[in-house]
């Protein structure tokens, strides 16, 4: 599968991508994350140990190169916390962490305004994760940002967050009524990130241009989902980076030609955290038993705000979605075994919107509410699949799902998760 391959989610986000990146990591040299920021949580679980990443990539569990590209934004207090807790779970980044001088700095005025601006929104609300992710990357686009290469330049660094904080604490009094920043404390505070971090800060392009060069094999981590893409995604419900393939390219500075193969990756169901469309979403009110068991067994409370997600049936029209955004070469799919228990699993294949049976996902927001999904029933296989590690292994009807899935799809299954631990996985061979 190698030289370079980038893992993406194909949702709406916490598919599993941070355990099959894990998975995949096994044969790579460098892992790589390319946009997104601390909004991100990925878990891996190895033996009972949980870990849960927003920054770094996955592939540090493995003691691999690990790089923060250009196309991340970087909250370096976030940063700092989770080398802490990856240390005191015995793993350390030492020589294993580089991240880009031209990565954005996420700064405690883009959290703010973050929190600002979704109450402000009220019913609206998009119901981010208040990591500051939206205003940061806003900053970045119309070119007032600060970049982590500007810390190493103490009177670059000064002005910018002068001119920055002059700004957002004019925005706070007029408009948000909030206590304004302190200059000398934020800028101690960047300072005293800067001298923990200095070490790590480099030229991350030429790193994976070399990496690439030598032959090795490189991971690109995806963050977040194609459903939550800026511009594909259902906007304004959205984050503010591109969670797609083609991202991976400006995001760390290579060629589209030097992308060998895209993972796509689903859970075996659909869930959703925060607010926005979701067409085959399961009311809590509803249908309790459903969500409750999903809730229960897929761990579906946001890794980074704890917040219950939203769950619902497999959609074929999203994954169709992000097959085609992606060009996916295979599909990943996680979670199979949630719905070990369930008598007959209904699978979205169409919409019907306005009177029409639909096989795509509409752009307007106002055409999709409208929308119902279409749905197949498949038995259920009533049996625990935990311990299966081959497709062998799997009941027939578990396998006819996932065969369900690759026709609807179109794209091979090249990997399926029974379970949250590094083993509880099938490989199919490519
Ligand atoms: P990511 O953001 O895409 O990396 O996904 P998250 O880590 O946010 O969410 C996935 C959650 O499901 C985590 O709690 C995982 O430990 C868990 N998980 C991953 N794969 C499986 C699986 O195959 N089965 C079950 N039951 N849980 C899984
Ligand atoms: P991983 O990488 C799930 C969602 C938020 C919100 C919207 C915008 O773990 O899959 P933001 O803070 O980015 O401005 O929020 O996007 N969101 C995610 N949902 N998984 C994620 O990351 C997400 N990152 C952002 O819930 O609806
Ligand atoms: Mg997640």
């Amino acid at each position: 599968m190698m030289p370079t391959a980038v893992i993406v989610g194909a949702q709406w986000g916490d598919e599993g991508k941070g355990r099959v990146v894990d998975n995949y990591a096994e044969g790579a040299d460098l892992v790589a994350r390319f946009q997104g920021g601390n909004n991100a949580g990925h878990t891996v679980v190895v033996d009972g140990v949980r870990f849960a990443f927003h920054l770094i990539p996955t592939g540090i569990v493995r003691g691999k190169l690990s790089v923060i590209g250009n196309g991340v934004v970087v909250d370096p207090e976030s940063l700092i916390q989770e080398i802490a807790d990856l240390a005191s779970k015995g793993v350390s980044v030492e020589g294993k962490l580089l991240i880009s001088e031209n990565a954005h700095l996420t700064m405690p005025y883009h959290r703010v305004l973050d929190k600002c601006q979704e109450q402000a929104l009220g019913e609206s609300a998009i119901g981010t994760t208040l990591r500051g992710i939206g205003p940061c990357y806003a900053d970045k686009a119309a070119r007032r940002g600060i970049r982590v290469g500007d810390l190493a330049e103490e009177e670059v660094f000064r002005a910018k967050l002068k001119s920055n904080l002059e700004e957002k604490n004019r925005l706070f009094e007029a408009i948000y009524h909030q206590p304004t920043l302190d200059f000398d404390e934020t800028f101690e505070r960047y300072r005293g990130y800067y001298r923990q971090i200095k070490g790590m800060i480099t030229d991350t392009s030429v790193v994976v241009a070399r990496a690439l060069q030598a032959g090795q094999n490189v991971l690109f981590e995806g963050a977040n989902g194609a459903l939550l893409d800026l511009d594909f995604g259902t906007y304004p419900y959205a984050t503010s980076s591109n969670p797609l393939a083609g991202a991976v390219c400006t995001g760390i500075g290579i060629g589209p030609k030097q992308i060998d193969r895209v993972i796509g990756v689903v859970k075996a169901y659909t869930s959703r955290v925060g607010s926005g469309p979701f067409p085959t979403e399961l009311a809590d009110a509803e249908h309790p038993e459903i969500v409750d068991r999903m809730r229960a067994v897929g761990h579906e409370y946001g890794v980074t705000t704890g917040r219950p997600r939203r769950c619902g049936w497999f959609d074929a029209v999203v994954v169709n979605k992000a097959a085609r955004l992606n060009g996916l070469d295979g599909l990943a799919v996680t979670h199979l075994d949630v719905l070990d228990t369930f008598d007959r699993i209904p699978m979205c294949t169409a919409y019907r919107c306005q009177g029409k049976t639909i096989d795509y996902f509409p752009n307007s927001l106002a055409r999709l509410t409208a929308c119902e999904p279409v749905c197949e029933e498949l038995p259920g296989w009533k049996h625990d699949i935990t311990g299966a590690r081959t497709m062998d292994g799997l009941p027939e009807n578990a396998r006819a799902y996932l065969r369900h899935i690759e026709e609807l799809i179109g794209v091979p299954i090249v990997m399926v998760t029974v379970g949250p631990e590094r083993e509880q996985v099938i490989r199919i061979e490519e």
